[in-house]
C-alpha cells in the first residue's frame, strides 16, 4: 500500500484516475473477449482479477484515501470490478457452451455400430471335451442316452451285479440321498454313469448302442487330482455277436478319433461286477508314442515315460447284468466301457490341478478358445 495521500485528493493517486480505471476495465474486458479457449481465459481471469491485477492494487490504494474521497473511488473501482466480473462470466459461459458443442460432436458414440469387442462367452473346456468324445460315436451311429444325477441304488448298483456287500456301496465313495425321519431313501448321487446302461437297455429293444455323457460324484475331497463332482463317458453296445475284437476295434476307432491316426489302445486284465471279463484300457501316449520307454535322453512328462495313458475300464456286459434288463444272454452279447472326462482334458490339455477346472476363473478357460 502506498503512503497517505498528501492532498487527499483521489485523483492524485495515478492508479485511481478515473481514465485509469476505465483502461484497467477496458483492457480486461478486451483480453476477456480475445480468451479464445478457457485456458486462455483463466489467464486473463488470473491477470484482470487476481490478487496482483492492476483493479486490486488501485483497490488496495482506496484504503490510504480519507474518509470523504473512499467513497468516489470505491465506487468508480468497484463499478470497474463488477463490469470485469461480469463480462468474465458471460465469455466463461459461452466458451464452456462452445466446448460442450465441440466434445458432443468430438466424442459422439455412434451406437448403430456393429459391435465386435464384447467378449463371447464360451461353453467349459470339459463340456466341449464331452462332446468331442460322444461326437465319436454318434458318427459312428450311436445314440446318447442320458439318467438321472439322483439315481435309485438299484440301478446304481444292484442292476449292474454290484452286491450289497461292495465296497464301492459303502459310505466313504457314495452320496447317500436322506429319506424321511432319518430313514434309508433307496437313492444315491450316481457314482458313475454305468447306470445309463440299465436304463437304456430297459428302455430300447436291442440292438443296442448308446453312449451316456454325464455328471458323477463322490465323496472325495477336492484336491490337485480329485474332485467330488466330475464327469464321465460311458459306451454300451449290446448286439448279437458282438466280441471282444469289437470292443477293442471301437477303442482304437475312439482314440484315433481323438488323438490322430497312429492311435492305438491295449487291454490290460481287470475286475469289475458289470463285465465279465472286464480289462483295463490304456491308450498310447499321443506325445511320445512310446518312444520315451527306456530312453533316458528322451522323457515323456505327459506319460511319466510309460508310453501308455491309463483312460478308465471296459468289458463284456455280463450276463447277469443283461438278464437284470430282460436281454437274453445266449442270443445277445455286449461291450461297455467308461472313463472320466477330467483325466482327459489334464493329460490332453497338461492341465496339472483339477481345482483349475471348477473353480470358474476365465484366465483357466480363455485359452481353450471361444468354441460353443
Ligand atoms: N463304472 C466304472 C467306474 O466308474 C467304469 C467302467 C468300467 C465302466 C468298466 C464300464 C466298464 O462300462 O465296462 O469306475
Amino acid at each position: 500500500m502506498s503512503a497517505p495521500n498528501k492532498s487527499y485528493d483521489p485523483v492524485e493517486v495515478e492508479a485511481l484516475k478515473p481514465e485509469q480505471i476505465e483502461r484497467m476495465r477496458d483492457e480486461a474486458l478486451a483480453a476477456f473477449a480475445a480468451a479464445d479457449s478457457l485456458d486462455a481465459l483463466h489467464e486473463a481471469k488470473v491477470a484482470h482479477t487476481g490478487p496482483a491485477s492492476p483493479l486490486a492494487l488501485a483497490n488496495r490504494e482506496i484504503g490510504a484515501l480519507p474518509p470523504h474521497a473512499k467513497a468516489d473511488a470505491g465506487k468508480r473501482v468497484g463499478m470497474a470490478r463488477g463490469a470485469v466480473n461480469k463480462a468474465l462470466a458471460a465469455r466463461q459461459s459461452e466458451l464452456e457452451a462452445e466446448r460442450d458443442a465441440r466434445v458432443l460432436v468430438e466424442e459422439a458414440v455412434d451406437v448403430t455400430l456393429p459391435y465386435d469387442r464384447v467378449p463371447a462367452g464360451a461353453r467349459h473346456p470339459l463340456t466341449t471335451m464331452m462332446e468331442r468324445v460322444a461326437d465319436v460315436f454318434v458318427s459312428m451311429g450311436y445314440e446318447i442316452a442320458e439318467g438321472p444325477e439322483a439315481e435309485a441304488e438299484w440301478f446304481n448298483f444292484d442292476a449292474l451285479n454290484i452286491a450289497p456287500d461292495h465296497p464301492a456301496r459303502t459310505m466313504q465313495d457314495t452320496f447317500f440321498v436322506e429319506g424321511g425321519k432319518g430313514e434309508d431313501s433307496g437313492v444315491v448321487l450316481r457314482t458313475h454313469t454305468s447306470p445309463v446302461q440299465i436304463r437304456s437297455l430297459l428302455d430300447r429293444e436291442p440292438p443296442v448302442y448308446v453312449v451316456c455323457p454325464g455328471r458323477v460324484y463322490r465323496t472325495d475331497e477336492l484336491d490337485a487330482t480329485h474332485t467330488p463332482v466330475f464327469h464321465q463317458i460311458e459306451l454300451l453296445a449290446v448286439d448279437e455277436g458282438l466280441t471282444m475284437a469289437d470292443l477293442k476295434g471301437t477303442l482304437d476307432h475312439m482314440v484315433q478319433s481323438l488323438f490322430g491316426a497312429d492311435m492305438k489302445t491295449r487291454l490290460r486284465p481287470n475286475y469289475f461286477p458289470f463285465t465279465e471279463p472286464s480289462a483295463e484300457m490304456d491308450m498310447l501316449c499321443y506325445v511320445c508314442k512310446g518312444t520315451s520307454v527306456g530312453d533316458p535322453d528322451r522323457p515323456c512328462r505327459t506319460c511319466s515315460s510309460e508310453g501308455w495313458i491309463e483312460l478308465g475300464g471296459c468289458g463284456m456286459v455280463n450276463p447277469r447284468v443283461l438278464t437284470a434288463c430282460g436281454v437274453d444272454p445266449e442270443k445277445y452279447s455286449g461291450f461297455a466301457f467308461g472313463f472320466g472326462i477330467e483325466r482327459m482334458l489334464m493329460f490332453r490339455h497338461n492341465v496339472e490341478d483339477m481345482r483349475d477346472m471348477v473353480e470358474g476363473d476365465v484366465r483357466f478357460t480363455r485359452p481353450f478358445g471361444m468354441e460353443i
